[in-house]
């Protein structure tokens, strides 16, 4: 694996890698890499393609008063996860670099990008859609791959994607979970303790709405309450919304149908927690 910071080097490894006629897959990250990240890496590789990696911790996502200080960053412990799960380059690219000084260009994306985290964290979008237009501009991949874990994330890309008419095919991994279904998460390592015992109710509870679904409910409202229901048993948990949503889209339904999915968020302490299920269900979406 070879590790470059400019985007000239980038360049240059990228033309040398493709020459040989071989696919470029890319994996955007913010790096303190775990399971999850490694999952979206082995993806691109099965399909056969040369990898590569970016690890930048990217300052225009975070809101004011946000965790942007205190994000772990841990290249060195990175660049070796990456180089055991086969990926062949890494761009570690610095803020300068990215943002370089004079630069006033940001994506702003709508649709998708409207309402939960869109409505939470104002600008969040914007900076996902600006990092990663950005990213894909200098790495040039055939195809990137995304977590399901951030599921209007996910909704975003492909909407800046199709928008934009980006040569980029979007491809999404399952989400990794900890034994105890805890979805892995960069930010887990602010829990304590006893917050990382109270923030299992977030895929207990979709657990419970899967159950639901499973024996035939299809009413969005039902669905929602059993929801609210199994996320007051735990009183550590501050709930921001749970919802059921169309999966392109990422705008509320009324009845599940079609490619949905229920997202979940809140905080436990002073770490936000996002968990979704994806559910593929007979029928047309919407409404
Ligand atoms: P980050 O949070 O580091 O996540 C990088 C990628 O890993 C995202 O596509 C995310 O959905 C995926 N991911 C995170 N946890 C996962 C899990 N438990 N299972 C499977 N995939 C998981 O998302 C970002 O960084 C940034 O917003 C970024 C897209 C890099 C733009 O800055």
């Amino acid at each position: 694996m070879r590790t470059v910071r400019e985007p000239a080097e980038l360049q240059m490894a990228v033309r040398q890698l493709r020459r040989d006629g071989m696919e470029i897959g890319f994996v955007p990250t913010m790096g303190a890499l775990h399971a999850g990240h490694l999952s979206l890496v082995e993806i691109a590789r099965r399909r056969g393609a040369l990898v590569v990696v970016s690890v930048f911790v990217n300052p225009t996502q975070f809101g004011p008063g946000e965790d942007l200080d205190r994000y772990p960053r841990q290249p060195e412990r990175d660049a070796g996860m990456l180089h055991e799960a086969g990926c062949d380059l890494l761009f570690l690219p610095s803020v300068e670099t990215i943002y370089p000084p004079g630069n006033a260009t940001r994506i702003h994306v709508e649709g998708a990008a409207r309402g939960y985290e869109g409505k939470l964290r104002p600008g969040h979008f914007d900076g996902v859609a600006t990092v990663v237009t950005i990213l894909f501009q200098l790495v040039r991949p055939n195809f990137a791959v995304f977590g399901e874990k951030d599921a209007q994330q996910l909704a975003v890309v492909r909407q800046l994607v199709r928008d934009l008419h980006l040569p980029v095919e979007i491809v999404a991994g399952p989400t990794k979970r900890e034994p105890d279904g805890l979805a892995m998460s960069s930010r887990n390592a602010y829990l304590s303790p006893a917050e990382r015992e109270a923030a299992t109710v977030l895929s207990r509870a979709l657990a419970a709405a899967g159950d639901e679904i499973a024996a035939g409910e299809r009413r969005a409202a039902a669905i929602r309450r059993r929801l609210r229901d199994e996320l007051q048993t735990e009183p550590r948990f501050e709930l921001d919304y749970a919802d059921v949503v169309d999966a392109l889209t990422f705008q509320p339904v009324t009845r599940l149908a079609g490619r949905v999915v229920i997202p979940v968020a809140g905080r436990v302490g002073n770490t936000r927690l996002l968990d979704n299920l994806q559910l593929e269900l007979p029928g047309e979406s919407g409404g």
